[in-house]
């Protein structure tokens, strides 16, 4: 058993008796679990609970913490404490996770906003499937993904009611057109989050509306219970792929929609695309998406090396082969925020100021394009991109 006291970041008994952090946490160089300590104490030990702690007290000391998420990028976004208070079971992989402010309120939001979460693997956007109550929770729904890069896996199999996380402040790519004679929404899978907020606000407003929801069948189907028993309910439609009874047909629902609809879409990749070839026919200010992933890799084109200029700071940075846009500012010691990574969340986007972008995400209007551009997945048909950083 260990003697000594114990790291509050890490649990090793490599800390001095002096010191409430470890020395390996001081000097910034990644610490482990020894091997001596028993399994039990290992478990036990309060690595992610204190990790919040941790990592102020490693900013203040302007040293990186070793097991910061995204370990080279700057943490200017001012995060937000909270406990998971409540977790349920949706359906075998889905889970809604409530997360209750540590200290304070929580910030208010609109309809289709999400949050990052800050997970073992790096900071996650999810998106909050609720309105906003004062001194009220931030609910998510999040879908086990087991062929993911872990954030999902993390949530559902460590994460406990009691513990603490650290979050993003709310942010909106995906609002409700403030005026329109109908919306239609469409959600396809887990996209029923943000849809289901976006429900319930037109509710709220009195706004027309529709509700279709596209699910594999009736276990599939988070929410189900929800909104089967809303007061909205007859808005609400079901397709299940298991059912003939339950078919709705996109290119059928898009031709049916009055004139001055909008169309609002959240869901995989296969499902978005059908989605876009249904709506071709509509002013594209009118069809709003929110994506789980970019374009497929045979939408992106470019230069395999091009230099990138930093306006701000004059400094160039030369984007090698085989290297993205991401990886050569990272490198180069420019971290962006980030938090996807697959160009659907905004957490990255950044003006440019001149050159010419190759556009990979799946957010960005035609309009924003000509100024902004996702650093996570762009690439340049320019051999020289000058960005607003
Ligand atoms: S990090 Fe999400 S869009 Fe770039």
């Amino acid at each position: 058993m260990a003697k000594g006291p114990i790291c509050r970041a890490t649990g090793s008994i490599w800390g001095c008796w002096s010191m409430a952090y470890c020395a390996f946490c001081v000097l910034g160089t990644p610490c482990r679990l020894p091997a001596s300590i028993p399994a039990e104490t290992a478990r036990t030990a309060p690595r992610h609970s204190a990790s919040g702690k941790r990592m102020r007290f490693m900013r203040r000391r302007g040293l990186r913490c070793p097991d910061q998420p995204h370990d080279t990028a700057p943490m200017t976004q001012k995060l937000l404490e909270v406990t998971l208070s409540r977790v349920w079971q949706q359906t075998e992989e889905i889970r809604t996770f409530e997360l209750s402010p540590t200290e304070g309120a929580l910030p208010s939001f609109e309809a289709g906003a999400h949050i990052d979460i800050y997970t073992d693997v790096g900071p996650r956007p999810y998106s909050l499937c609720h309105l906003h109550v004062v001194d009220g929770p931030y609910v998510v729904g999040i879908k086990r993904e087991p062929d993911g890069r872990g954030a999902s896996r993390w949530l559902h199999d460590t994460c406990r009611v009691g513990h603490r996380l650290q979050i993003g402040p709310p942010r909106n790519n995906f609002r409700l057109a403030p005026q329109a004679a109908h919306h239609c929404l469409m959600a396809g899978g887990i996209g029923i989050t943000p849809v289901l907020a976006m429900a319930k606000a037109l509710w709220q407003r009195g706004s027309s509306f529709e509700l279709v929801c596209f699910f594999r069948g009736r276990s599939h189907a988070p929410f189900l219970e929800e909104m089967r028993t809303a007061p909205w309910n007859q808005r609400v439609r079901f397709h299940f792929d298991d059912s003939p009874a339950h078919q709705v047909h996109l290119d059928d629902l898009c031709a049916a929609q009055p004139v001055g609809t909008h169309f609002y879409a959240c869901g995989p990749a296969g499902f978005m695309a059908a989605v876009r070839q249904a709506t071709r026919l509509r002013p594209p200010e009118q069809v709003h998406q929110e994506s789980f992933s970019a374009l497929p890799a045979a939408e992106k084109s470019g230069r395999t090396t091009f230099t990138v200029e930093l306006a701000r700071s004059g400094k160039t940075v030369l984007v090698e082969h085989g290297e993205s846009l991401l990886q050569a500012l990272r490198r180069a010691g420019h971290p962006p925020i980030t938090s996807c990574e697959m160009g659907v969340c905004g957490s990255c986007v950044t003006r440019y100021l001149s050159g010419t972008p190759v556009h990979a995400d799946a957010f960005l209007s035609a309009d924003e394009r000509l100024r902004e551009l996702a650093i996570c997945c762009a690439g340049s048909l320019s051999e020289r991109l000058v960005l607003d950083l």
